[in-house]
């Protein structure tokens, strides 16, 4: 037979392995023992007050009736204290721990008690109501932190419009300068759209809202597409492309493709100043490899280990463009599509990205 976790029923057991609390067998030995001793006692006094009171029945039955009823208390008093500190109290703090959860106080540590050194269904559930507790908190901090997050990253676009929105309104402004004031509106709202973007892109793929839709694609071609989107500002900063891709026919999602291949490229022309941009695609057995290489400022140690952090910027002067979602929704692409990213990276030396994906 199966149980839920998919192993075998063990005797006394539960499916995490612990056992029973609930009237084992040695309680059961000791109920036994302890009703067993009442009846043996009430007997020997019934004889021994007969005995003594030469065989007066009313006597004997009255104080037979009356030890028994004592025994019996005592024994009902014993039980009751027994339930009490075994499952009572246990189911107490329970209700503490959960009421205080339910207020929205995550701060619980529930002791198992391991009564008799036993792993019982208490401690289970014990222990499940900890880690319930530390998760919450966890998710609790996460969200706390991306509301400060996304609010200081909209503020910072949002002051821009508000300051050039005013100065555009100036009257007997030189036409240029109202030129160059719109511009940065402009670019300041772009700045904006893109974030709520990729928050809500994100979201969705966070909350297995978006799935692949895998169509016959040449993921070569994509890779093309999205390197001669950034031709412009490559030209424009000086830098040398080298490109080395082939042809991979796959089935894919095309927009997933390109949400690797437009936030690589993008980061390695945005943190390279001198040298070059190199791209390239192939063919791996059952998978294909595109790696984004540049010549850049590269990054330490402690910026690596951070880079798919949603909202992790290097540069915490935020000099450059950029949200700190890329890596991020780069990352959330890949485990969908069941892929592998790995990066390496100097200081002032530059960047490689190496992305895997199967092809089917
Ligand atoms: N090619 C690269 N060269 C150097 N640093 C990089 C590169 N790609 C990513 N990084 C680092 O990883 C961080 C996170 O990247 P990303 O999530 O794309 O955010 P953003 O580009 O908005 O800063 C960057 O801020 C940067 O510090
Ligand atoms: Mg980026």
């Amino acid at each position: 037979m199966k149980d839920v976790a998919g192993g075998k029923k063990k005797a006394g057991k539960n499916r995490y392995g612990a056992q029973r609390s609930s009237f084992s067998l040695v309680e059961y030995i000791i109920l036994f023992i302890a009703v067993a001793a009442v009846a043996t006692v009430s007997i020997f006094v019934s004889g021994a007050v007969d005995d003594a009171t030469d065989g007066n029945t009313a006597v004997t039955a009255l104080v037979t009736g009356a030890v028994l009823i004592v025994l019996s208390a005592a024994l009902c008093a014993a039980g009751a204290a027994f339930r009490r500190a075994c499952a009572e109290k246990p189911v107490k703090e329970i209700l503490r721990a959960t009421d205080k959860m339910a207020r929205g106080d995550f701060n619980v540590n529930l002791k198992p008690r391991h009564i008799w050194g036993k792993y019982d269904e208490y401690d289970v559930i014990c222990e499940n109501i900890n880690s319930m507790a530390a998760e919450l908190s966890k998710s609790e901090i996460l969200r706390t932190d991306f509301i400060a997050n996304v609010s200081h990253e909209i503020k910072t676009p949002l002051s821009v419009i508000s300051n050039y929105a005013q100065m555009i309104r100036l009257k007997n402004l030189p036409e240029e300068e109202r030129e160059a004031y719109a511009a940065v509106l402009v670019s300041a709202s772009a700045r904006l759209t893109s974030l709520v973007t990729d928050i809500l892109r994100l979201n969705k793929l966070e909350n297995q809202q978006i799935f692949p839709e895998k169509t016959k694609l040449n993921a070569g071609e994509v890779m093309r597409e999205s390197v001669l989107a950034f031709e412009e500002k490559i030209e424009a900063k000086g830098l040398q492309l080298v490109c080395d891709i082939d042809d991979v026919a796959v089935i894919c999602d095309e927009g997933f493709l390109e949400i690797i291949f437009n936030n690589l490229i993008s980061n390695a022309v945005k943190f390279t100043e001198r040298g070059t941009v190199f791209v390239s695609l192939r063919n791996d057995g059952d998978y294909f490899r595109a790696c984004v290489r540049d010549s850049g400022c590269g990054m330490s140690a402690e910026t690596g280990a951070h880079i798919f952090d949603k909202f992790y910027q290097g540069d915490t002067s935020h000099s450059q463009e950029g949200n700190g979602l890329g890596l991020a929704l780069v990352k959330r692409v890949i485990d969908i599509l069941g892929g592998e990213i790995s990066v390496e990276s100097r200081e002032g030396e530059g960047t490689s990205f190496t992305v895997r994906i199967k092809k089917l």
